[in-house]
């Protein structure tokens, strides 16, 4: 925590007073500093303590915000603002109850983690990690007709589990690519990237459809596990999963059988249960293209996340309730 005389004088500059639990990359440090007096994480003590008297927190998802945290948030703050579109790392109802905003960073990330699934697409289709580590280990004995056979995207079927806006600049990419797209959710999509693209209501025969499933739905109580041996085995033999929503939507070991047994011909990974300790057995599979969690890792999403953030504490100031604030 800053000394008491810290405090009084950034008070005295009249500029919000923004706690940030995180070290962000040099522009979006800079940008922080030209909008607010900022303090960032020491790296002691609970985060209530750290943000002292702060009126904004800025946070990410890797921060314990659950409602035990949020009961000893001190009086002083207004907002949490997450510097992430996924929230499940924070009670939503326990920050409104004590009149906290939540800000998160929708839209803007969407082309980022939308790029990052075609990396993974074409990862698993060209089949990298086998490459790469061929051409690495010194062990490639020149070109032949039968090394590494990919497949092609062209012509296949995209399935995207948890169509919103992010699954539907996926769609856009995959469809330039010649693919097929159909999505699953509970309801027809609502963003309007989205609806252009088949909506298939029954889970199983969405399944048993596809050439590839994309996960891009958030974690919550009923997305958590939805990719396990009982909806693996709707996929036709030889189908690929993609995760670039959250580890929590697979159960690891289903998803591992799956691809020992070649029923998934592979998988691209982008999110894991229990980051970043990951199940070690998907780094011994050939089959699987791991990424750690960089979806939104691009310098113009990390920037843009940093003034979408910005611009919403801004409205929260003068009164008003930012489009990308929830709850
Ligand atoms: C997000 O924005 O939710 C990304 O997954 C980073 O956490």
């Amino acid at each position: 925590m800053p000394k008491h005389d810290d405090l009084t004088k950034q008070s005295r500059t009249g500029r919000r007073q923004l706690y940030c639990s995180f070290q962000p990359p040099e522009s979006v440090r800079q940008l922080l500093e030209q909008r607010c007096e900022v303090r960032f994480a020491s790296g002691k003590g609970p985060i209530a303590h750290q943000i002292g008297d702060a009126e904004a927190a800025m946070v990410v998802v890797t921060d314990d915000l659950s409602a035990p945290v949020i009961i000893d948030l001190p009086a002083s703050l207004r907002a949490i603002a997450t510097y992430s579109v996924g929230y499940e790392h924070i009670d939503v109802a326990a920050a409104t109850a004590r009149g906290i905003a939540v800000l998160t960073t929708p839209d803007v990330l969407s082309p980022a983690v939308a790029e990052n699934a075609l990396f993974l697409l074409l990862g698993v289709a060209r089949r990298a990690t086998e490459s790469i580590e061929l051409v690495r280990s010194g062990r490639w004995s020149g070109w032949t007709p039968t090394q590494l056979i990919g497949f092609e995207l062209r012509g296949k079927t995209l399935g995207i589990l948890g169509m919103g806006r992010i699954g539907g600049e996926v769609a856009r990419r995959a469809s330039a690519l010649g693919m097929t797209v159909c999505y699953h959710n509970r309801h027809p999509a609502t963003a309007p990237n989205a609806r252009a693209y088949r909506f298939e209501p029954d889970l199983y025969e969405f399944l048993g459809s596809l050439d590839v499933l994309l996960l891009a739905a958030p974690s919550t109580d009923e997305t958590r596990g939805i990719i396990n041996s009982d909806t693996l085995a709707q996929l036709k033999p030889g189908a690929s999963l993609i995760n670039i929503g959250r580890g929590d939507l697979v159960v690891d070991d289903a998803v591992i059988s799956a691809l020992q047994s070649r029923h998934l011909r592979g998988a691209g990974l982008d999110v894991f249960n229990n980051e970043p300790a990951l199940d070690p057995r998907y780094l011994e599979l050939p089959n699987v293209f791991a990424l750690p969690h960089i979806g939104s890792s691009t310098i113009e999403a990390r920037t843009s996340m940093a003034e979408i953030l910005l611009d919403g504490l801004d409205a929260i100031d003068r009164g008003e309730r930012p489009a990308n604030q929830i709850g």
